[in-house]
């Protein structure tokens, strides 16, 4: 017998494909576009709609999907996909990374880079393809309980730090093993919330989506990412899954872009039983196949909608073969029908390998800020053991470390990782060895004669069924609600003890997961719970306090923190973390990290990113100012860097040319010191209303204690764009100011003019 053209793998791609499809049913073509949570029937999902993807599927459960799929009639292999969004969230004992909000503080591509790379080796030798991440949204709103997934509020940033994940997980591309197909998501708009409530309609014009939103996204397709994910919102209305104009004019249209397209959760059955824009799934699929998506997730019911929609003619079945097409071609590219990449016990000997962690504790060191330090930071007369690693001190002393998230394993790994909520076979997360808390950092890493207590101080919260009732009059579940626990004295009796007796008192507050993700929307930015309370009692004690900030997002901050002898701000840092913020408070190593958003001093100034459109009547409320608490960029070292004069190579450009410029900087202090370079430009005039100054370029320099070291910014002139009102993108002539600093704040900024003819 002649073998069948698609299982050739001598065969074109585009061969294989058509031949695969002139040989499938309509209902397997359905079945194809399908992607199935593999907690349900496996069974049902995969021998009897012929689910072509799968979901969120357990350690145990994965040989057992992927054999399934290899019985069927034509043997299509199955992409089996997770959201590995900081390290193989849900594969126990995997490398976990601090999130991207963590990871994003580095301002560092090539180390998140290195990080996906981890990532993308431990997910494939699992049985994993695909990853959905990065989350290119820019953060818009505080109280959104996604922030943590994001890498900030700045487009240009995020297009870095994106590209960088994306080339980490893609690795050589898509026929080395040791890759996933990464995702870029969630396309386009999501994060502009209301009132920072999670999928609500975005009110976004085209012109504000094509001056902020789309820019990473557009980045990450030049990248080659082999999928993209459509949010939860509608815009104008209409739901992301029937954007027509989004995904095909602008993404597949004017972008060329021709990978993959994933709806979100259930996007097709919201249209019918939440966004109520359609009558039936017949109607919903309809426009679902209409709009241009290849795989819809988790909606099983698409299988019967479009089944019915193709009966009655509503598509047609040339455009159900041009999604099937696209799969079975990423399919083919894979190479899977060769090779399925079924789980190898072999390979998965590198999951949570010395090498990985190495890179994580690099990472999650990179990823802390330090916010102020009335110079008790670093902590006085410690040095590092270079054969151990410990630090050592010839004073004998005692630390106490303290709060509700200094020895809380899941909060230095926050959303989307072990027990975080979205599966059910890590009831207890990931193994506690795995992981060191900031306790477990201090013990590891402190002094030997010193002596480190511990004192929890007071509880956050917890989840609680939400007193509406456990589900929805349309039978939908309800989520859980938070609720804040009160102050506790015993436990705060306790803390102020331990702080009382120390010579430092580090307290570790911040949020839980209960407080972060999907539908866990913040109305308030407050630290909840006892913690306040807890920091006025550790501030009456006199004795130096040290706030560690173990949080998914920037909160506002109480006096008693902002009067502290220093904060730190670790973004769930990490299975690492702990170590990492240990090692900084002791100076054995030096604060890098930047911030990658604004943190607000009232949960009322939002929305307070830096990158605001000129034009309001002045900067501030009658109650309080429009300043940020910490700017965007913003972050300190032990040492002090001064910025010199700023050389513009030469002030008159074309739209062409590249802009480059040079500053002296210097470290005056006694530690070395790695300064992130930050160059914003200013467009003076424009013919639409824009923002006053956005970030162009960064660069980072290392400086010994007294060096003096030149740094070179530089950036196409072509990047000074802004975005007309009819929508255009364009670079208007005319005087631009380039402001370099340690921030976007700018009053810390040295400047140069220079035109663009
Ligand atoms: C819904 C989330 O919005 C998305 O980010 C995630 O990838 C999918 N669920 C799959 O878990």
């Amino acid at each position: 017998m002649p073998t069948a053209t698609y299982l050739d793998p001598h065969a074109s791609v585009a061969a294989r494909t058509a031949d695969l499809l002139a040989r499938m049913t309509p209902e397997e073509k359905v079945g194809q576009m399908l992607m199935l949570d593999a907690r349900g029937d496996l069974h049902e999902a995969i021998t009897e709609r012929h689910a072509g993807s799968i979901l969120h599927t357990s350690p145990e459960l994965m040989s057992q999907a992927h054999q399934l799929a290899s019985q069927t009639r034509l043997h299509i292999p199955l992409l089996v996909a997770d959201d590995g969004i900081h390290g193989h969230s849900f594969w126990p004992g995997a490398t976990i990374f601090g999130t991207q909000l963590a990871m994003a503080c580095s301002w560092n591509p090539s180390l998140i880079e290195r990080a996906a790379r981890v990532t993308a080796v431990e997910m494939a030798a699992t049985g994993m393809h695909w990853t959905f991440s990065p989350v290119l949204c820019i953060t818009r709103d505080l109280r959104w309980g996604r922030v943590n997934e994001t890498f900030g509020e700045d487009p240009y940033l995020i297009g870095e730090l994106g590209s960088a994940m994306i080339r980490g997980y893609q690795g050589t591309g898509l026929a080395d093993p040791d890759s996933v197909l990464a995702c870029a998501k969630h396309f386009a708009g999501y994060s502009e919330t209301q009132g920072g409530r999670d999928a609500s309609e975005a009110d976004l014009s085209q012109r504000k989506l094509r001056s902020w939103f789309l820019p990473p996204f557009e980045r990450a397709a030049s990248e080659q990412v082999g999928t993209f994910m459509l949010g939860y919102q509608s815009m104008d209305g209409v739901p992301i899954t029937a954007n027509r104009w989004l995904i095909n004019d602008v993404l597949k249209g004017e972008w060329g872009y021709d990978g993959l397209l994933v709806t979100d959760w259930d996007n097709v059955g919201r249209m019918v039983w939440e966004q109520q824009v359609c009558a039936n799934i017949t109607e919903a699929s309809t426009l679902a196949v209409r709009a241009g998506n290849d795989v819809i997730m988790t909606t099983p019911t698409f299988y019967e909608g479009a089944l019915a929609a193709l009966a009655e003619g509503r598509i047609t079945e040339a455009e159900v073969d041009a999604a099937v097409s696209r799969i079975l071609r990423l399919k083919f590219r894979l190479g899977l029908f060769e090779d399925p990449r079924y789980p190898d016990l072999v390979r998965q000997s590198r999951i949570a390998s010395p090498e990985h962690r190495a890179v994580n504790l690099e990472l999650a060191r990179r990823s802390l800020v330090l916010l102020t330090n009335d110079g008790t930071l670093p902590v006085a007369g410690v040095l590092r053991a270079e054969e151990t690693g410990r630090a050592v001190c010839a004073e004998t002393r005692k630390i106490a470390v303290i709060g509700p998230n200094a020895d809380d394993p899941q909060a230095m790994l926050g959303d989307w990782a072990g027990d975080s909520g979205q599966v059910t076979w890590m009831p207890g997360g990931h193994p506690r060895s795995s992981i060191q808390t900031v306790r477990d950092g201090f013990i590891q890493v402190a002094p030997q004669n010193w002596q480190v207590t511990y004192a929890k101080g007071a509880e956050i919260g917890t989840l609680a069924p939400d007193p509406e009732g456990t589900h929805f009059p349309d039978g939908q579940p309800r989520p859980d609600v938070f609720v804040a626990a009160q102050s506790d004295s015993a436990l705060l009796a306790a803390a102020t003890a331990a702080a009382a007796s120390a010579d430092l008192a580090v307290v570790v507050v911040g949020d839980t997961v209960a407080l972060t993700g999907e539908g866990r929307s913040t109305a308030t930015l407050e630290l909840q719970g006892g913690q306040i309370a807890l920091l006025e009692a550790i501030a009456s004690t006199g004795t130096p306090m040290v706030v560690v900030l173990v949080q998914s997002k920037p909160s506002t901050l109480p006096p008693a923190a902002l009067d502290a002898a220093a904060i730190i701000a670790a973004f769930n840092p990490g299975m690492r973390g702990g170590q990492a913020i240990a090692e900084l408070i002791l100076g054995l190593i030096e604060p890098t990290g930047r911030l990658p958003i604004t943190y607000a001093r009232h949960v009322g100034q939002q929305p307070v990113y830096y990158n605001q459109i000129r034009g309001q009547h002045g900067d501030r409320y009658a109650d309080l100012t429009q300043r940020p608490l910490f700017a965007f960029g913003e972050g300190l070292a032990y040492s002090e860097v001064e910025y010199g004069e700023l050389q513009i190579q030469t002030s008159d450009y074309a739209a062409a040319d590249r802009v480059r410029a040079s500053i002296q900087l210097r470290n005056l202090g006694q530690r070395p010191a790695t300064e992130t370079v930050q160059a914003y430009v200013s467009d003076r005039v424009t013919s639409a209303a824009w923002a006053d100054q956005e970030l162009k370029a960064f660069t980072q320099v290392r400086l010994a204690p007294g060096e003096t070291v030149t740094a070179t910014i530089e950036f196409d002139a072509a990047a000074c764009s802004i975005v007309t009102a009819a929508g255009q993108r364009v670079v208007e002539p005319g005087k631009f100011e380039l402001r370099v600093g340690p921030s976007s704040d700018p009053t810390r900024q040295v400047r140069a003019s220079f035109r663009i003819n």
